[in-house]
């Protein structure tokens, strides 16, 4: 971070002024430095939904909304989507590079070995309901983690701290497998540490202890690059959650569990179930037209899911990704074309000529596709944004890790513009009317 200038601030009322610093950071927009605002000025900012407030300073994940562009470490999401895979990406998130071949076998070997829960969650999974949106039992199951590993609850020893991480990614996958068999009735299928993380998942997913698990590598790769587009997305909803619970000191599990509570929501991770559903219930290209209609009507409130993005106001990138993932993978399965795709695409090419889609800058996000691939899987619906938690989990352990680690972070606190009733005297209740 660097001092570029500064921005003076008059207050039209009184003439005062006050000069702020302008911080520069090594790409993207610079940012005006409001930390001493209130104690100078005694006014706040006014932000809902933090549009312009950047909350934090981070190395991790750079977008530029405008052109469409995604870098993880400075690493393009495109170019390891294509050339790397989950693991290297969850090593460079974590650690700022990405391994070189023994580093990358070790830190594979670390989340291998801790990808078994203790036995006693299998207990905790039989008091849900087996009906229960497999969302809301991850949520259940991933705060509970921390009433079991109590030797990673400290989050000032840097040991503990590594070792909750690597216990989170490794422990995802499975949970979110104990759900999904929950939820139909089979039995919890164990973690096999010779498969990949992808692989590993795919087999608790649709294995079965009564048969042997075969693999399709073309499933596994596809799972795998799932994975990758959905790691990590700098200061979203869902990391915000995370990055605010953990700024009082809350343990990881805690806060990833409040992380997955904030990506279940239809506007964040909850828009890939969204769209299919949407999808679906649009029927055929014939209704195209009159759903459009409704999402331009403003008193309908509905809303073209998987479409817009609060920092995209380009294609997003991940979407590409997906996009040509989606026919490769429905062709190599020899599924060929799926209607859903069909009507996706349909959908996609009247919205981008769309004079509403296209004054609002709204381009397909990466919820657009990643459910029709999901479905050629044979990922049930209820599972999809069980997977994306899954994915963002790494992502979400390096923002908390990194907050941690900043000597200037302190509790998230924001204020408020009140407007409710001023101090008034208390009416007895015989009184009330
Ligand atoms: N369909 C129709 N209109 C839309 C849509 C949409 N999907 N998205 C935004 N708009 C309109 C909105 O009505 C508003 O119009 P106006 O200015 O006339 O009031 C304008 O575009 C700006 O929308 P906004 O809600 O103020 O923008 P936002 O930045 O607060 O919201 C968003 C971003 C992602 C919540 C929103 O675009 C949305 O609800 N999209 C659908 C849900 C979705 O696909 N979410 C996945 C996001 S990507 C994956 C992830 O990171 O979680």
């Amino acid at each position: 971070m660097s001092n570029t200038g500064t921005v003076t601030l008059t207050d039209d009322a009184t003439g005062k002024s006050w000069k702020f610093p302008v911080l520069g950071g090594s790409i993207g927009p610079n940012v005006i430095d409001v930390r001493k605002l209130y104690g100078d000025t005694g006014y706040f900012t006014y932000d809902p939904g933090f549009t312009s407030t950047g909350s934090c300073e981070s190395k991790i994940t750079y977008i530029d909304g405008d052109k469409g562009v995604l870098l993880h470490r400075g690493y393009n999401i495109a170019e390891l989507a294509e050339k790397s895979d989950f693991m290297e990406l969850s090593y460079l998130l974590l650690n700022g590079e990405l391994p070189n071949a023994q580093q990358k076998a070790k830190f594979t070997r670390d989340i291998t070995m801790h990808t078994m829960l203790h036995e006693q969650i299998a207990t905790f999974y039989r008091g849900f309901r087996r009906d229960a949106h497999p969302m809301a039992v991850c949520c259940g199951v991933v705060g509970a983690l921390s009433a079991f590993y109590h030797d990673s609850l400290d989050i000032n020893d840097p040991h503990q701290r590594m070792v909750a991480s690597y216990r989170l990614i490794a422990k995802m996958p499975t949970i979110g497998a104990m759900a999904y068999k929950y939820s139909v009735g089979q039995p919890f299928m164990y973690p096999d540490n010779k498969l990949s993380y992808a692989g590993n998942f795919l087999r608790m997913m649709f294995g079965v202890p009564a048969e042997e698990y075969v693999m399709n590598p073309v499933v596994e790769k596809a799972m795998d690059r799932i994975f990758m587009l959905h790691a990590d997305h700098e200061q979203n909803a869902s990391t915000s959650t995370v990055r605010l619970a953990g700024s009082s000191g809350a343990n990881p599990f805690a806060c990833i569990a409040a992380g997955i509570a904030s990506l279940w929501g239809p506007s964040h991770g909850g828009a890939n179930e969204a769209v299919l559903k949407m999808l679906q219930e649009i029927g055929g290209k014939d209704k195209i037209g009159p759903f459009l209609a409704r999402v331009k009507d403003k008193a309908d409130h509905t809303r073209l899911m998987g479409f817009g993005h609060r920092v995209y106001k380009n294609y997003d990138p991940r979407a590409t990704v997906m996009r040509k993932s989606c026919h490769e993978v429905l062709a190599t399965l020899g599924i060929g074309s799926d209607p859903l795709l069909e009507l996706a695409m349909e959908m996609e090419e009247f919205a981008l000529k769309d004079d509403y889609f296209i004054s609002k800058k709204l381009y397909p996000n990466v919820d657009f596709y990643s459910g029709i691939i999901f479905r050629a899987l044979g990922i049930p619906v209820s599972m999809f944004t069980v997977i994306f938690a899954i994915a963002r989990t790494v992502g979400w352990i390096s923002q908390w890790t990194e907050m941690i680690e900043d000597p200037q972070s302190k509790i998230g606190r924001p204020r408020q513009l009140y407007s409710g009733q001023t101090e008034r005297p208390y009416t007895p209740l015989h009184a009330r009317k």
